[in-house]
């Protein structure tokens, strides 16, 4: 089914929601300060999966990147329920985020009742947990990470980061810290995505499924005629895309938080 279709047939104003109403937006961010590990593609995918899987829901995509990789390539596919939002209030001048617009933005009221918003934040190379105290009002934080042992590495450090931030945010965030899920991406081989698991077992983090790596990611961003390569991509991962977006959904009923390495 072409996307184009999916997306513009359902684009009015829902009557009846047909999921339950979420209690408040849900935000999901891609973070980590590695670049080219998946943030902005995983993003593209989320999004558009939510807004095509949910045709109850409203979806906001914020690119918090300079590059605007992920906002460009989006913009095309806007209506009435998918927006791409850009907005200088979400910058500091120096480039990095406005924590205190983007945490008053996520708490937002809905602009209509029983409905279901997403919100879902692409965020840039060199993000610094500690510059971005907005994560932790996330709902669930996405790390993807590769195979490269710079890609581990970098990756390692950005969790302790994180779990610093949500140590020392604790008494102005209410509840629990959000959960942090790895997404293994440009994996080769099930023995590859064993061996990243490996890595990590340590860590207090739930573990996704593997995203092989295949041609078609690399032609996300193409805004080529009907949209052909974008709707290959949904068609394709579509399996992926169904569970990516059923765990944004389920965000709030994942496991106590694991103790050692949890597999999604
Ligand atoms: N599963 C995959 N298979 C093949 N190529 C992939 C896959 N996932 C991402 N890519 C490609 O890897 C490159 C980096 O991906 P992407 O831009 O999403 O990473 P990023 O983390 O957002 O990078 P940056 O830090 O520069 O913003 C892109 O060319 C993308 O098309
Ligand atoms: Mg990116």
């Amino acid at each position: 089914m072409a996307f184009e279709r999916v997306i513009t047939l359902n684009d009015e104003q829902p009557t009846e929601a047909r999921h339950p109403a979420l209690a408040k937006p849900r935000s999901v961010v891609f973070a980590n300060s590695k670049g080219g590990v998946g943030k902005s593609t995983l993003a593209l995918m989320a999004s558009l999966g939510l807004a095509t899987l949910y045709p109850d829901s409203r979806v906001e995509l914020i690119d918090l990147d300079v590059q605007k990789t992920s906002s460009d390539s989006l913009r095309r596919f806007e209506n009435a329920r998918f927006n791409v939002l850009e907005n200088d209030d979400f910058f500091l001048n120096s480039g990095s985020p406005n924590n205190g617009n983007l945490i008053n933005h996520m708490g937002s009221d809905f602009p209509f009742n029983r409905t279901q918003k997403y919100i879902v934040f692409d965020s840039p190379a060199g993000n610094e947990p500690s510059r971005s105290t907005f994560l932790s009002h996330c709902d669930i934080v996405f790390v993807p990470t590769s195979v490269g042992d710079a890609d581990v590495f970098a990756t390692l450090k950005y969790l302790d980061e994180i779990s610093e931030l949500f140590a020392r945010q604790k008494s102005n965030v209410e509840g629990p810290p959000p959960p942090i899920v790895l997404l293994p991406n440009m994996v080769d081989s099930r023995e590859e995505f064993n061996e990243l698991r490996n890595h990590f077992t340590r860590h207090s983090v739930y573990f996704g499924k593997p995203l092989y790596y295949a041609p078609v990611f690399r032609r996300a961003f193409r805004s080529d005629e009907n949209d052909a390569s974008v709707a290959k991509l949904l068609q394709q991962a579509k399996p992926y895309i169904d569970w990516l977006a059923g765990l944004i959904r389920r965000a709030d009923q994942l496991p106590q938080p694991p103790k050692n390495l949890f597999q999604l």
